[in-house]
C-alpha cells in the first residue's frame, strides 16, 4: 500500500449511520452551545489584516468524559472564525503541523488563483513528508499532483473585493478532503461591509454562527470515518453512493444542543458543513409538529433583495443561510426545536432553544435589505452542460463530470475574462454543485425554481433527473479553478473538474 493513501483515515467503521457507543452520546438537548473563538488578528496596517493559523492535532471534549482526537485550526473545532471587512485585505500565514499535507480554501471567497486552495498547492507538514507528492490518491484515479507544493507553511491573500457574507474555510487536499474535514478542519469566515452593518438587524450575542455537521464515535470517542473505496483497503466494506453520514449531529461542534434566547429576535447565519448530508430543518415548540415561521434575509452570497419567508430550509453541504428568528413570539420557558425532517432517528433533532424571558429587542427586518444586480441571462456569450454521473463501472463506484474523472491537467471550460456564462448542471442523483471563484445566480431548475435558490450562490442543490442552469460573471481574477461536486466523498472520488479564466 501508498503511504499517500492510508495516513488519514480513522478507524474503519463497518456502517454509515450506526451509533458505535449509544452509552456515551449525550442526551440531545443536554449540552450548551458553544461558539468557536473570533481569530485575533497578530498585526493590521492600513489595508491588511494579518493572522497565523496552525493546522494541528488536538485532544478535545466533543462527548462528555471522553477525548477526541481531531485534526484543527489553532486547536479549535470548528476553527476559530475570522472577521473580515469588505475590500480590507486579510493575510492568513497558514501552518502545517499535521501528520499529513493540507490546503485551505475559502469557499464563497473571491480569491486569485493562487490563494483559492487548489486541490494540489499542498502545504507539506513541517516536520516533514516522506512520499513524493506526485501519487495514486485515495480514489486510486490516478491523477497526477503537480501543485504549487510548500514545505511546513504559506500564506493566503484574499483581497475581500465582495459583499457582506457568511463564508467557511476548509480543507481541500486532492482526494482526502472528507476524512480531513471529518476530522475538524473547518472554520467560519464573515466578511462585513457598510451595507450589511447599516440595516437594524439582530446584532452582537443575538448573531449567531451555526455550523451543522454530522459524525459518529467509536466506543473511544474517536471520530469514525469509512474508507469511500474498499478496493485500496477495508475487505467487506460497502460503499455507499451517498457519501459518508453520522449518526450525531454537531452544532458548532457541540452534540444536539441547547442555547438560550430572549424573547428577542435572533440572526443565525445557517451552514452545512456535512460531508454528505441533507438537511431540511424547520423549527418547532412541539418536535412532531410543523414549521414556524422565520425570515431568510441572506444566502450563500450574503442579503437578498428583499426578505424571504419560510417555514423550512433545504440545505445541501456547503451552503449557507441566514435568517432571521423571532422568539418574541413564544412564552417564556417554551423550548423551540430546529429539526430535520430529511434525518432518521437521532438524526431527525439537530439543536434546541429555549426561550428564557423578555428583552428589549428594536431589532427590524427592513422591506428592503439590498440591492442584488441580476445577471441577465440574454447576456452570456455561451452554454456549458456539466453532468454530474454517479455509477458502477467494473465493481467500483464512479463519480464523473461529463464522464471524466478530475485530473488536475484537463480544463473543462475555458471562460473569457469581461464575459457572462450559463452553466447547466444535470443529474440522475442527488449533488451539491460547488463552483470556485464566482458567485451565480440561479435562473432555472425542472419544476421552477426553489426559495432555496435565492440570491447570490456558490453551492446549489441538483436533485436526481433534474437541470439547474445559473447564470456567473467572469470580472476579473484569471487562472485555474475547481468546480466539483461538495459531497466530500464524490469530491474525493474525482467528481471535480477545472476551468480555466482568461
Ligand atoms: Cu467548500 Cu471546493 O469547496
Ligand atoms: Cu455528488
Amino acid at each position: 500500500d501508498q503511504p499517500g493513501s492510508t495516513e488519514a483515515r480513522a478507524t474503519p467503521d463497518p456502517g454509515f449511520t450506526r451509533i458505535a457507543n449509544q452509552a456515551a452520546l449525550p442526551a440531545q438537548f443536554s449540552l450548551p452551545l458553544k461558539f468557536p473563538p473570533v481569530l485575533r488578528p497578530t498585526r493590521t496596517d492600513g489595508t491588511t489584516d494579518y493572522y497565523t493559523v496552525t493546522a494541528r492535532e488536538a485532544n478535545l471534549t466533543i462527548l462528555p468524559g471522553m477525548s477526541t482526537r481531531v485534526f484543527s485550526y489553532e486547536g479549535s473545532f470548528p476553527g476559530p472564525t475570522i472577521e473580515a471587512r469588505s475590500g480590507r485585505r486579510v493575510v492568513v500565514t497558514t501552518t502545517n503541523q499535521l501528520p499529513v499535507p493540507t490546503v485551505t480554501h475559502l469557499h464563497g471567497g473571491h480569491t486569485p488563483a493562487e490563494s483559492d486552495g487548489y486541490a494540489t498547492d499542498l502545504i507539506l507538514p513541517v516536520g516533514g513528508w516522506p512520499v513524493a507528492p506526485a501519487h495514486r490518491g485515495h480514489s486510486g484515479h490516478g491523477a497526477v499532483m503537480a501543485g504549487a507544493v510548500t514545505q511546513g507553511t504559506r500564506d493566503y491573500v484574499y483581497p475581500n473585493q465582495q459583499r457582506a457574507a457568511t463564508l467557511w474555510y476548509h480543507d481541500h487536499r486532492m482526494d482526502f478532503t472528507g476524512p480531513q474535514v471529518w476530522r475538524g478542519l473547518a472554520g467560519f469566515y464573515i466578511v462585513r461591509d457598510g451595507v450589511d452593518d447599516a440595516l437594524p438587524l439582530p446584532d452582537g450575542d443575538r448573531e449567531l454562527p451555526l455550523m451543522i455537521m454530522d459524525r459518529s464515535f467509536d466506543a473511544n470517542g474517536q471520530f469514525t470515518y469509512p474508507s469511500a473505496d474498499p478496493t485500496l483497503h477495508q475487505p467487506g466494506l460497502t460503499v455507499n453512493p451517498n457519501g459518508v453520514q453520522g449518526d450525531v449531529i454537531l452544532v458548532n461542534g457541540v452534540p444536539w444542543p441547547f442555547h438560550e434566547v430572549k424573547q428577542a429576535k435572533y440572526r443565525l447565519r445557517l451552514l452545512n458543513a456535512s460531508n454528505a448530508r441533507r438537511y431540511r430543518v424547520s423549527l418547532s415548540p412541539d418536535p412532531s409538529g410543523g414549521g414556524e415561521p422565520f425570515t431568510q434575509i441572506g444566502s450563500d452570497g450574503g442579503l437578498l433583495a428583499a426578505p424571504q419567508p419560510m417555514s423550512s430550509i433545504y440545505m445541501v453541504p456547503g451552503e449557507r443561510f441566514d435568517v432571521i428568528v423571532d422568539f418574541s413570539k413564544y412564552a417564556a420557558g417554551t423550548k423551540v426545536v430546529m429539526t430535520n425532517s430529511l434525518g432518521d432517528g437521532s438524526t431527525k433533532q439537530v439543536m434546541q432553544f429555549r426561550v428564557t424571558g423578555p428583552a428589549s429587542d428594536s431589532s427590524q427586518i427592513p422591506a428592503q435589505l439590498s440591492t442584488v444586480e441580476r445577471l441577465d441571462p440574454a447576456r452570456a456569450v455561451r452554454t456549458r452542460t456539466f453532468n454530474l454521473l454517479s455509477t458502477r463501472r467494473d465493481g467500483k463506484e464512479v463519480h464523473v463530470i461529463n464522464d471524466r474523472m478530475f485530473s488536475t491537467d484537463h480544463i473543462m471550460a475555458d471562460p473569457r475574462l469581461g464575459t457572462i456564462e450559463i452553466w447547466e448542471f444535470r443529474s440522475s442523483t442527488h449533488h451539491p454543485v460547488h463552483v470556485h471563484l464566482n458567485p451565480f445566480q440561479v435562473i432555472g431548475r425542472g419544476g421552477g425554481l426553489e426559495p432555496e435558490d435565492a440570491g447570490w450562490k456558490d453551492t446549489v442543490r441538483l436533485t436526481p433527473n433534474n437541470t439547474v442552469r445559473v447564470v456567473m460573471r467572469f470580472d476579473d481574477y484569471a487562472g485555474k479553478y475547481m468546480l466539483h461536486c461538495h459531497n466530500l466523498e464524490h469530491e474525493d472520488m474525482a467528481m471535480m473538474a477545472n476551468f480555466q479564466v482568461s
